[in-house]
């Protein structure tokens, strides 16, 4: 188990071998006898330690090694300039400040490209760029009032009176109004601010804020034929972005039109499911989309009882469409997973969990142990994990049992688990070969688009900056393996990704320096 002390036993015996062969040669004196030895043990715990991690036990495949000389060439290109000058180093800075600068990486631009399998974490309301939301703030019908200090909008043919509704499209007429109020929309619909180390001083701020676009922004993408329009543009940025397959988390929201009319549950995912399949058909390279029913933890017990009997049902009406279920939001102000544990213990063996858990810095809290409710409780992948290192059993039992841990970095930077990613404990999962995936949690609130991102942080700043194409490859291919896919479909969706890799590879291994 433990390899030092094995290479260290070998070194004894092979300190024997190494005497007796350069006492036979002639130039024993130069080298002297140890010194073989500490290098070749060496090269053996730094041989071991690369075949262990993300990617490391991959061969090069096809031109995949010359395509690798490309990528590596601007990896260390753009590291080795960051270690003479570490305030530039881009996975050490706030992303709501640093995604500019992200964009300009020739590494970013590669890992656009790649083709990366698979979102498996990511939070419907958030899986769309905020400009997009913001010019659908310019459709008709939608109204405008201050509420307490408070921005709200809604759609209505008639607005009601429960507050001083404007007619947005009214108000934008007027220019100085206009600006004024385009201003407030844009910045409501967003955590991007100039200076976000002092804004979200602590994680609290940080939440609070997230909390309250998700409310602003909730009417605007809860009317029908926005939402179907949104759900759509989630799809196609991930596809845009080479994903091929979304599981997609979600409390359902409940959709409304102008008329009034509310839609329920079930109405909603067949909403949904119709969008996916028109989608499908408008990109047959498309592998689908799937919805995980995710709803807050902050609730009461009979509330997420109810939401368990929910679950149950739609899993019923839409076998192939519903993943499973999961329990969201700031999981340090939430209910303990242990508060719902004997009900879905027994909801364990029909239903699939994706549990969020130990997304927390608080060592030894409810919030922290929800790690091992999670494991206890069957969890397909575990949301977060960030404490994981502190529960080694726990560690184990994801190893063995190929419990994927959903890395979401950038996420844990902006809502303030992490300041520098390189001191994200993904680097210790990447390291030791955890089954894990990286995904993006809520990109559209914080100036990020599908994938590229959370995946170029990965890459530069919680990997070894020895760790080259094989690993991202890696965690492509785990993205699809560690999706609710049946087999067959697990193995249709890798034929895709595979015939696109090959297509990246050799883009790649063509493309001049
Ligand atoms: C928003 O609308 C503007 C103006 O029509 C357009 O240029 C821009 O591309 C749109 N942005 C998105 C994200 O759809
Ligand atoms: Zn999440």
């Amino acid at each position: 188990m433990n390899l030092l002390l094995s290479l260290i036993h070998d070194l004894t015996i092979m300190k024997v071998n190494v005497v007796l062969f350069i006492s036979s040669i002639a130039f024993v004196s130069s080298l002297g006898t140890t010194t073989p030895n500490y290098w070749v043990l060496r090269n053996r715990i730094l041989q071991d330690e690369e075949v262990k991690s993300i990617g490391g036990d991959l061969p090069f495949e096809g031109e995949e090694f010359i395509a690798n000389e490309r990528l590596m060439f601007h990896k260390k290109t753009e590291i080795s300039k960051a270690f003479l000058n570490p305030d530039e180093f881009l996975p050490a800075r706030n992303f709501l400040e640093a995604f500019g600068d992200i964009e300009k990486s020739k590494v970013f631009q590669i890992i656009q490209k790649l083709p990366k399998g698979a979102v498996l974490h990511v939070h419907h309301k958030a899986m769309v760029h905020a400009d997009w939301i913001y010019n659908a703030t310019f459709r008709d019908n939608l109204y405008v009032c201050e509420n307490n200090g408070k921005l709200l909008l809604h759609f209505f043919r008639t607005p009601p009176r429960s507050c001083n509704w404007h007619l947005l499209e009214d108000l934008r007429k007027n220019r100085n109004v206009a600006q004024s109020i385009n201003d407030r929309i844009s910045k409501a619909m967003t955590m991007i601010v100039e200076n976000p180390q002092e804004v979200y001083s602590h994680i609290d701020v940080g939440w609070n804020k997230f909390e309250e676009i998700f409310d602003f922004v909730t009417p605007v993408i809860g009317y029908r034929p926005v939402a179907e329009d949104h759900f759509y543009q989630g799809l196609k940025e991930s596809y845009d972005d080479n994903v091929l397959y979304l599981e997609i988390k979600t409390g359902i929201p409940k959709l409304y039109d102008l008329d009034g009319r509310q839609y329920n549950d079930h109405e909603v995912v067949d909403i949904f499911e119709k969008v996916t399949q028109r989608f499908k058909k408008d990109h047959p390279d498309f592998i689908g989309a799937k919805l995980i029913y995710t709803k807050g933890r902050m609730l009461s017990d009979a509330k997420v009882h109810g939401y368990i009997d929910k679950v149950v049902e739609l899993k019923r009406d839409f076998p192939d469409f519903i993943a499973g279920f999961d329990l969201a939001g700031q999981e340090d102000k939430g209910k303990a997973l242990r508060s719902w544990a004997e009900r879905l213990n027994k909801l364990k063996t029909q239903m699939n969990f994706f549990f969020h858990a130990g997304e927390t810095n608080w060592y030894g809290t409810s919030t922290d142990e929800n790690l091992i409710d999670a494991v206890l409780l069957n969890t397909k992948r575990i949301g977060h994990g960030y404490a994981i290192l502190k529960h080694q059993n726990v560690l184990e039992y994801v190893k063995r049992n190929k419990i994927a841990i959903e890395l979401c970095p950038i996420s844990n930077q902006v809502l303030g688990l992490v300041k520098d990613l390189r001191n994200h404990p993904g680097s210790v999962l990447f390291a030791e070969g955890v089954p894990v995936v990286v995904s993006n949690d809520d990109p559209g609130l914080w100036g990020s688009r599908a994938l590229s991102y959370d995946f170029y942080e990965a890459f530069m700043g919680m990997m070894s900056s020895n760790a080259d194409i094989r690993a991202l490859k890696q965690l492509a291919i785990n993205s699809i393996i560690y999706s609710s896919l049946g087999k067959n479909e697990i193995a249709d969706a890798l034929k895709i990704w595979r015939s696109k890799w090959i297509d990246f590879v050799n883009d790649l291994k063509n493309e001049p320096n």
